[in-house]
């Protein structure tokens, strides 16, 4: 049976797939690698630890396998990082990740100077501080002398496509978070390149998702043991990927990823624009659309709160007995642990418990957490609401997804069922299923989707509990406008 690799390029690690053709994962590792904080909001990584976990995790994964029968190999990439690369195709500088926030100035210069109309008209977007755009106009602000040196720049996953097989190409799912690409006529925008001072040489060449790239250098085939006819595909951002993954993508059907960020991800079959663009708009990959509203911290809050303050990793043991307080916690999380990019865009924003008395326990402060994430989850949701899309249900993915509490306060919160795929791990998932696309295994994303994808399980909302969920939103959503000031005053 031929077999597909997919990579799912993450923050805090890589995980690595083997999947037959018919679907079924024969391997599975994950490589760990740093993430590098070196001032406060900022977030930075080595691409090379990237390349050497690809290398490890590849060679891993092939233990025992038939290296033989791989076709294929994709990729699902954190998104919006900037990898600039000088002439001779050295990194010239860490790439900066998607949740860092230092380009507040250039984020505001875009949206107020240039203005969120022009930008929007350009790219279907505005600029958050994450986003590529934003981090090109740091760069050449504050470390010109690095800027001089770019020969070209590219997404996380679009490196480790460049050093695996040589081709300088990126996708048309993760080059819609650069600010770069006109996402309505799926081109390079000549005016956002002009406005950042981006060569159009520098950029990637851009495919569809599924689509080739090239085959394998020679020499990383060896290294690897595979034939150097296995064919790279471009991939997608992770989301996208995620989409692919959870069979996100008829038109209208929705994919929450409880990830180190977290997202709602709406599937569509024609391009829009939410009126105040507080959704992203962005190319999906399967060759359409989507919107997308992301939490810059969701499991990474209970991470935090976990492992740092309460020195726990028993997730399972900090969690068990909750069920019994849900929708009558009173004590409240905001979860912006690493500032919020929606809807709020705002890289002053911080985490911050509410609502606290002498009788509070760990229990409500753990639950808090969760109910947070899933609250700034329905902020998002409701944005799409309002601009007329209706989410009636929806799949869910990400290490959070595993809780099976925080599904029940996400289906609670927001008052609609949760499916949850037989295959966890979304993006690598969804990486796989498109390189099978791009070596013909299946006809279309959508066919691959339909033939592969199972969902194992649905968290139904209790009508009572989204009630009160219901009230103790509108004390959630109050909350950060009352402290956007002080957060403001804490970063000054
Ligand atoms: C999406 C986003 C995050 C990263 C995480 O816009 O910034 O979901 O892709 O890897």
């Amino acid at each position: 049976m031929n077999t597909y690799i997919g990579v799912d390029l993450g923050t805090s690690g890589a995980k690595f797939l083997l999947v037959g053709a018919d679907g079924r994962i024969l391997a599975q590792n994950t490589q760990e690698y740093p993430v590098f904080y070196p001032q406060s909001g900022w977030s930075e990584q080595n691409p090379e630890d990237w390349y050497s976990a690809a290398i490890s995790g590849i060679r891993m994964l092939l233990s025992g396998q038939n290296a033989a029968d791989v076709k294929g190999i994709s990729f699902g990439g954190q998104m919006h990082g900037l990898v600039a690369l000088d002439k001779s195709d050295k990194v010239i500088r860490p790439a900066i990740l998607w949740n860092d926030g230092r380009t507040e100035k250039q984020t505001e210069y875009l949206n107020e100077v240039i203005g969120r109309e022009k930008l929007s008209a350009y790219t279907a977007n505005i600029a958050f501080a994450g986003f590529t755009a934003p981090k090109i106009l740091w760069m050449k602000e504050n470390e010109p002398q690095n800027f001089a040196k770019i020969a070209k720049i590219m997404l996380p996953k679009d490196y480790l496509a460049y050093r695996l097989c040589g081709a300088h190409v990126t996708d048309f799912s993760d080059a819609s978070g650069m600010l770069l690409l006109d996402v309505k006529n799926r081109c390079w925008s000549a005016e956002m390149c002009g406005i950042c001072g981006v060569k159009e040489e520098w950029l990637p060449a851009l495919k569809e998702s599924w689509q080739p790239c090239g085959t394998l250098k020679e020499e990383i085939a060896q290294q690897l043991g595979l034939s150097k006819d296995v064919v790279v595909c471009a991939g997608a951002g992770d989301n996208a990927a995620a989409a692919v993954g959870t069979g996100t993508v008829k038109d209208g059907s929705c994919n929450i990823s409880l990830g180190t960020s977290g997202t709602v991800f709406v599937s569509a079959d024609r391009f829009s624009v939410d009126r105040k663009n507080a959704l992203h708009s962005f190319c999906h990959a399967n060759g359409k659309y989507h919107v997308m509203g992301c939490i810059l911290s969701a499991a990474s809050c209970n991470a935090w709160w976990s492992d740092k303050i309460l020195q726990s990793s028993d997730y399972a043991a900090e969690q068990a007995g909750l069920e019994e307080m849900l929708g009558k916690n009173d004590v409240y999380f905001l979860p912006y642990l690493m500032g919020e990019r929606s809807p709020h865009n705002d890289v002053n924003a911080r985490g911050a418990f509410i609502g606290m008395r002498p009788d509070t326990s760990r229990g409500q402060m753990t639950l808090a957490v969760l109910e947070g994430v899933a609250f700034a989850l329905k902020d998002c949701v409701e944005i799409a609401k309002s601009n007329g899309v209706n989410i009636s249900s929806t799949r869910i993915c990400g290490g959070g997804a595993k809780s099976a509490l925080w599904r029940q306060i996400v289906a609670d919160v927001l008052g609609i069922g949760v499916e949850r795929p037989s295959v966890e791990e979304g993006p690598a998932y969804g990486a796989a299923m498109l390189a099978m696309v791009g070596c013909g295994e299946y006809q279309s994303v959508e066919q691959a989707a339909e033939k592969l994808v199972r969902v194992s399980s649905v968290t139904l909302p209790d009508p009572a509990r989204t009630e009160l969920y219901r009230k103790r939103y509108e004390i959630f959503r109050a909350l950060y406008p009352a402290l956007k000031e002080s957060f403001s005053l804490m970063n000054a």
